[in-house]
C-alpha cells in the first residue's frame, strides 16, 4: 500500500517538495539559532528563575552588578518571566534611537494595567498612546511648556515656595512635602488652569496618595502580584493601591466636571479645556473612530501629574542635599548667582551666563538617577548586537548604567560638576546625559522639567544658604535612596538660612 502511494508521480513530487521545505526549515532554524543566539545570563532555577541573584526591591542595582559580568545585553528570569536587560550608553541608545520602532512599547505589567486600564499616555501603547502623546505635547507647548508662559508660572510658584521656607526662620524643617506641592502646582496651572494653596486638601491628599503608592509599588507583595496576578484581591497592599488610584481619579474627575460646566470654546484656559474642545469638534464632525473620550482625558491628566510632580520634586530635593553635603560647591553656585544675577529675579535667559550653576543641576540629575530602569517590550522580532529578541520580549533599559557608564564619564561614581564644563569653565552637553530617556517614548515634559529645575534651584539658592541642622555633620548625611520605582532621598531635615 505504502509502496503504491510512493509510485504515483504526483505523490513523489509532493513528497519531494515537502522534504525540501523541511530541510530548508531545519537549515534556517539552525542558521538562525547559530547566528542569532539569545543573550547570555546567569543560570536560572526552575520556577524561581534568578530571584536569588536579582533583588526585586533594588532591581536596578542587582542588574547593574550583573551587567558587569554578562555584558551590555543579557537575560535573567524573574520567576518564570524572561527579561532582557540593556546596559550602557551605546546599547541603550542603539535600542531607543537606532531601533526605535522595535523598542518603543512600554511593558504593561498587571499593576500598570490596574493604574491606567490601557488609557492615557504613560502606561499605554498603540494608536491611542500615539494620539494622546501627540496631543499632550502640542497642547502643552501651546500653553507655553518650555517657553515664556511656563516661565511666568514657575517664577510665581518660586515666590510661594520661598515664602514657605522663610517661615522656618533658618530652623531645621523637612522640605519633602512643600517641594512636591510646588512642582505639582506647575502642572496644575497647565492642566487645570489654576494653582492650589499649599494647605488645600486636594493638593495635600493627592500628594499623600502619591507617596503611599510609590511605597506600595515597590513592596514585595506587589512584585509578586505582577507575576501571579490572581492573588491581587488577597493582598492588602494591592487593595490599598487600587483604593488610592480610585480616590485620586474621583478627585480629578470632580475638577474636570467643574471645568466642563464653565467651558467656553472661545477661551481655552488649560489642557482639559483643549481636550474637551477638540473632542466636541470631532463629535460635531461625526468622527466615530476617536481616541478623544472621557477615559483618555481622565487618565492623561492623572499621568501628567504622576509623571511630572515627583520626578521634578525628587530631583530638587536631591539637589539641596548634595549642596549641603558639598558646601564648597554651594559656595561656587552662590558666588556665580550673586555675580551674574544679583538680587533680581533669575530668569531662563540667565542660564547661558551661569555655566557652573547649570553644570551643577545636570550633575544632580546624573547622580540622582531618579528613573533608574525603564520597562519596555519589543514590538517585533529584532536583533540587537547579534542577539535575537522575539516580539513581546520584556526589555529593561538600565538608565542607571548610562548615567554612570565608565566609558562615558570621567568619574562616574562621584559628584563632579566638571563633567559638564570644558577647560575654560563653559557649559558642555554630554551625549550620555539621558535622565529623560530618549527616542519616541522619551519624557514629554523634558523642556518644562528643565525650566523648573533651573528656576526653582537658582531662586532658592539666591535666597537661602542650605545647611544641616546644628550638631549633624556632612558625613552623617544619608545619601542612600529610598528604593522604589523612582529613587528619592530619605526624608531629612535641612535649614534654609536667609542670605539677603
Ligand atoms: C526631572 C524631571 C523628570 C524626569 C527625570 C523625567 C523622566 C522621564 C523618563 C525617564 C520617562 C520614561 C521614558 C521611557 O520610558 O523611555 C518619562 C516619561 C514621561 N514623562 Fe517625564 N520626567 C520628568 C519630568 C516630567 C514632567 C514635568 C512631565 C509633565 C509634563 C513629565 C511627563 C512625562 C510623560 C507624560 C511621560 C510618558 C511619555 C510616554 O510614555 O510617551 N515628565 N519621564
Amino acid at each position: 500500500m505504502l509502496e503504491d502511494i510512493f509510485q504515483s508521480p504526483t505523490t513523489v513530487s509532493l513528497f519531494g517538495v515537502f522534504v525540501a521545505l523541511l530541510l530548508l526549515h531545519l537549515l534556517y532554524s539552525s542558521f538562525s539559532s547559530q547566528n542569532r543566539p539569545e543573550p547570555p545570563g546567569p543560570r536560572p532555577l526552575p520556577v524561581l528563575g534568578n530571584l536569588f541573584q536579582v533583588d526585586l526591591k533594588t532591581i536596578h542595582h542587582s542588574l547593574f552588578i550583573l551587567s558587569k559580568k554578562y555584558g551590555s545585553v543579557f537575560q535573567v528570569r524573574l520567576g518564570p518571566k524572561k527579561v532582557v536587560v540593556l546596559a550602557g550608553y551605546r546599547t541603550v541608545k542603539e535600542a531607543l534611537v537606532n531601533q526605535a520602532e522595535a523598542f518603543r512599547n512600554i511593558e504593561i505589567t498587571p499593576l500598570f494595567h490596574d493604574i491606567n486600564q490601557g488609557h492615557g499616555i504613560i502606561l499605554a501603547n498603540g494608536d491611542s498612546w500615539k494620539e494622546m502623546r501627540r496631543f499632550a505635547l502640542t497642547t502643552l507647548k501651546d500653553f507655553g511648556m518650555g517657553r515664556k508662559m511656563s516661565e511666568e508660572i514657575i517664577i510665581e510658584e518660586c515666590g510661594y515656595l520661598i515664602k514657605e521656607f522663610e517661615q522656618f526662620e533658618g530652623k531645621a524643617f523637612s522640605n519633602t512635602q512643600v517641594i512636591s506641592y510646588a512642582t505639582s502646582n506647575v502642572i496644575s496651572a497647565l492642566v487645570f488652569g489654576k494653582r492650589f494653596d499649599y494647605k488645600d486638601p486636594f493638593l495635600n491628599i493627592m500628594m499623600e496618595r502619591n507617596y503611599e503608592n510609590i511605597r506600595l509599588m515597590s513592596s514585595a507583595s506587589i512584585q509578586i502580584y505582577n507575576v501571579i496576578p490572581w492573588i491581587g484581591p488577597l493582598l492588602k497592599n494591592w487593595r490599598d493601591f487600587k483604593k488610592n488610584i480610585g480616590n485620586s481619579l474621583a478627585d480629578i474627575k470632580k475638577i474636570i466636571v467643574d471645568l466642563k460646566k464653565t467651558l467656553d470654546p472661545e477661551v481655552c484656559r488649560c489642557f482639559v479645556d483643549a481636550f474637551l474642545i477638540h473632542k466636541k469638534q470631532l463629535e460635531d464632525s461625526e468622527n466615530r473612530n476617536s481616541h478623544y473620550h472621557d477615559n483618555n482625558l481622565l487618565y492623561s491628566v492623572m499621568n501628567l501629574f504622576g509623571a511630572g510632580t515627583e520626578t521634578t520634586a525628587t530631583t530638587l530635593k536631591w539637589g539641596l542635599l548634595y549642596l549641603v553635603k558639598f558646601p564648597h560647591i554651594q559656595d561656587r553656585v552662590q558666588e556665580e548667582l550673586s555675580r551674574v544675577v544679583g538680587s533680581r529675579q533669575v530668569r531662563i535667559e540667565d542660564r547661558k551666563n551661569l555655566p557652573y550653576t547649570d553644570a551643577v543641576i545636570h550633575e544632580i540629575q546624573r547622580v540622582a538617577n531618579v528613573a533608574p530602569v525603564l520597562p519596555h517590550t519589543t514590538t517585533k522580532d529584532v536583533t540587537l548586537q547579534g542577539y535575537f529578541l522575539k516580539e513581546g520580549t520584556t526589555v529593561l533599559l538600565l538608565l542607571l548604567s548610562v548615567l554612570s557608564d565608565e566609558s562615558e564619564w570621567e568619574s562616574p561614581h562621584s559628584f563632579n560638576p566638571s563633567h559638564f564644563l570644558d577647560d575654560e569653565g563653559k557649559f558642555i552637553r554630554r551625549d550620555a546625559f539621558m535622565p529623560f530617556s530618549t527616542g519616541p517614548r522619551a519624557c514629554l515634559g523634558e523642556s518644562l522639567a528643565r525650566m523648573e529645575l533651573f528656576l526653582f534651584f537658582a531662586s532658592l539658592l539666591q535666597h537661602f544658604r542650605f545647611t544641616l541642622p546644628p550638631g549633624v555633620s556632612e558625613d552623617e548625611l544619608d545619601l542612600k535612596p529610598v528604593e522604589g520605582f523612582t529613587l528619592g532621598p530619605k526624608p531629612q531635615q535641612l535649614c534654609a538660612v536667609q542670605r539677603q
